[in-house]
């Protein structure tokens, strides 16, 4: 039996509860198809930043590289700036990890109260593939002048020819899989150097894909596209901010925030790879129990995809689909009563059957 060592770290807020639920589930799973999840828990957090001051210890990186993945439910709370939050555990994971694709698959599921729910899933069948490790998100920069009338901030992005490269390649990879057709993110009308820059290494690397259907469209009227004509669309792949944008728009016209996995992903994988929901900690509705774990338990389907555990994570999937098309289960976000745990116990059971 295969047996796969899990880090889990829960996080903050709605992190905490859809966890939860999402080993409830994948451990059903790993029951039926006979492998074994040996989960270990990590209280990395805001909590633990407003005690000891980090949201992992010094040692954190090193700690999380001897497992075969880990499992993220959200990070960020009031009372500790985001910044310190995303830097300090995040960002930090996904670059040490060299997890520089942040691949977000995004499908209509049934139940869905998005105003999209009258497209098919036919039509509603995207995956975003989001630079993960530079970009937009860098350190450079700085302020100047605080306080003074001449005050200023200065931020740089970061472009470089390997990063852009790899992650245009994955996603004409992806595509070659799907239904062979790559959009790319751009906006080289407004941003003068790295977004020209991003499109040429993006032409250069369609010419090796000649059968891979390709163009480039501005973000803006990507972002319309998005909701006007989602059938138009298949693999996007995008800079660290543009893909961060499209995928949060992606999952509000497909399902919500409550439906959206994503995966942080090591293609050598040569480190783990980490899996999370789209959503953040939601403190608005944190410690209610009314969180949709459904996001959270996709992006175990994707963990289990990555550990070769194919049949286990469509089974998973379909468990899904089948509880979300009865309509009976449902979190407030979908229109319904039930509780976080409630609507993962019916998944569960639904794995199980
Ligand atoms: P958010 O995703 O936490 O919440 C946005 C809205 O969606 C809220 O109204 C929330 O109630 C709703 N929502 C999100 N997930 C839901 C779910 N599973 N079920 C039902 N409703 C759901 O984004 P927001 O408010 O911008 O950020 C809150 C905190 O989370 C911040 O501290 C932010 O930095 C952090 N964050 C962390 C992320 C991560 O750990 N990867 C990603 C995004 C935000
Ligand atoms: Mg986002």
């Amino acid at each position: 039996m295969n047996t796969y060592r899990i880090a889990s770290i829960p996080g903050d807020g709605i992190g905490v509860d859809v966890q939860a639920e999402a080993r409830k589930v994948l451990d059903r799973a790993a029951r039926r198809f006979e492998f074994g999840l040996e989960w270990t828990e990590f209280d990395w957090s805001c909590e633990r930043y407003l005690e000891t001051g980090r949201m992992m210890p010094e040692d954190g990186i090193e700690q999380l590289a001897g497992f075969d993945q880990i499992l993220l439910g959200a990070v960020g709370f009031p009372g500790v700036p985001d910044h310190v939050s995303l830097w300090g555990l995040l960002i930090p994971v996904r670059r040490a990890f060299s997890q520089y694709v942040n691949l977000r698959p995004v499908r209509l599921l049934p139940g869905t109260t998005s105003v999209l729910r009258d497209r098919t899933a036919d039509e509603l069948e995207m995956v975003i593939v989001r630079e993960n490790s530079e970009g937009e998100y860098s350190e450079l920069g700085g302020r100047q002048n605080r306080g003074l009338p001449g005050e200023f901030a200065l931020q740089e992005s970061v472009f470089t020819r390997v990063g852009v490269e790899r992650i245009v390649r994955y996603a004409f990879e992806l595509a070659q899989t799907r239904t062979g057709r790559v959009v790319s993110a751009t906006k080289s009308n407004g941003i003068i150097h790295t977004m020209p820059f991003w499109d040429e290494i993006f032409a250069e690397v369609a010419e090796e894909f000649p059968t891979v259907h390709s163009e480039q469209c501005h973000i803006d009227a990507l972002a319309a596209r998005m909701v006007q004509q989602p059938e138009r669309i298949d693999v996007v792949v995008g800079s660290n901010l543009f893909g961060d944008i499209l995928s949060d728009l992606a999952a509000a016209v497909t399902g919500g925030l409550g439906m959206a996995p994503s995966g942080n992903i090591n293609p050598a994988r040569e480190h783990p790879s980490m899996f999370e929901a789209v959503h953040g900690s939601a403190p608005d509705i944190a410690g209610q129990g009314i969180a949709n774990p459904v996001a959270q338990i996709l992006a175990g389907t994707m963990m289990l995809e990555h550990l070769g555990e194919a049949e286990a994570a469509r089974a998973v999937y379909t468990a899904v689909e089948q509880v979300l098309a009865t309509g009976e289960v449902a979190t407030p976000d979908l229109g319904g009563k039930a509780t976080t745990a409630e609507l993962g116990s019916a998944i569960a059971d639904a794995v199980q059957a």
